[in-house]
């Protein structure tokens, strides 16, 4: 504990452990009623072109990016910076949560442009060409605070989640959240099944729920970015 917390005043978050993990950062794209898709769960543009900048900008500031296998089947996004973006391109690690293993061959997140990783639990790891598959926690759990710990060891220091709801409720749920950033479309979507940005079972009482500090809000030409930190980063 007390490791934990000298590394906490020095601005590095820690694991309960007491070991150095990466500064987790969230960032999403949701309707005006609080959706990040349709019921149909297929890839929905949100930002628009200057929030599209910010967040390549925001991938190239981090060291890598991370999502569920969920995304990755209903999205089959690259995860790569696109140049015309930034000025100088630091193609991120990409890092899938798969704990079964489904991953596609096909999938675009396994094609060159970064170092890609595939996260699995014990018993399901198979070779995936274009990955290197690791393996942590076993049944359908993968550890997030073990994997936070040995990407960190990797010099890995800064992780954003970019989804989805699955996802970021695991990382919410066990308290790795540092920054979460969230832009707000001008479409309504609607639909109780529609994924939200922090899906999961969510907190049942209000003494378990995140407490965040809003930090700044940014107009856009269709919508609002609003950026908070976790009130528990750096206490
Ligand atoms: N607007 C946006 O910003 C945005 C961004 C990304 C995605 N999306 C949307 O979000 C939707 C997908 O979200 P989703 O919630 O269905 O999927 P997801 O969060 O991408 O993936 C969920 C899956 O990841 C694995 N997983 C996640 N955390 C885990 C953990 N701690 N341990 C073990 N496995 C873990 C689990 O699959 P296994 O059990 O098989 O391992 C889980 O079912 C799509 O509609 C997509 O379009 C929107």
């Amino acid at each position: 504990m007390r490791a934990r917390k000298n590394l906490e005043k020095n601005n590095m978050p820690a694991t309960q452990s007491g070991r150095m993990r990466p500064k987790v950062i969230v960032n999403c794209a949701m309707s005006a009623d609080g959706k990040i898709a349709s019921r149909l769960r297929k890839q929905t543009r949100l930002s628009d072109e200057a929030d599209m900048a910010r967040v390549h900008r925001l991938r190239n500031d981090c060291d890598a990016i991370l999502v569920g296998i969920g995304t990755v089947m209903a999205d089959d996004p690259s995860l790569l910076v696109k140049e015309k973006y930034v000025d100088e391109v630091k193609q991120p690690v990409r890092v899938v949560l798969d704990s079964k293993c489904r991953i596609s061959s096909d999938a675009k997140v396994l094609k060159p442009g970064s170092r890609t990783i595939v996260v699995v639990t014990e018993g399901n790891s198979r070779d995936v060409p274009g990955a290197e598959v690791i393996t942590i926690g076993s049944g359908s759990h993968i550890d997030l605070c073990l994997l936070l710990e040995k990407l960190s060891e990797m010099g890995i220091n800064s992780l954003l989640i970019e989804g989805g709801g699955e996802t970021i409720w695991s990382f919410v749920k066990s308290g790795l959240v540092d920054e979460f950033k969230v832009f707000i479309s001008s479409k309504l979507i609607g639909g109780a099944m529609a994924p939200s940005p922090v899906d999961g079972e969510g907190f049942g009482s209000e003494d378990e729920f995140t407490q965040l500090t809003l930090k700044s809000t940014k107009l856009s030409d269709s919508g609002i970015l609003l950026e908070f930190v976790a009130d528990n980063f750096n206490k």
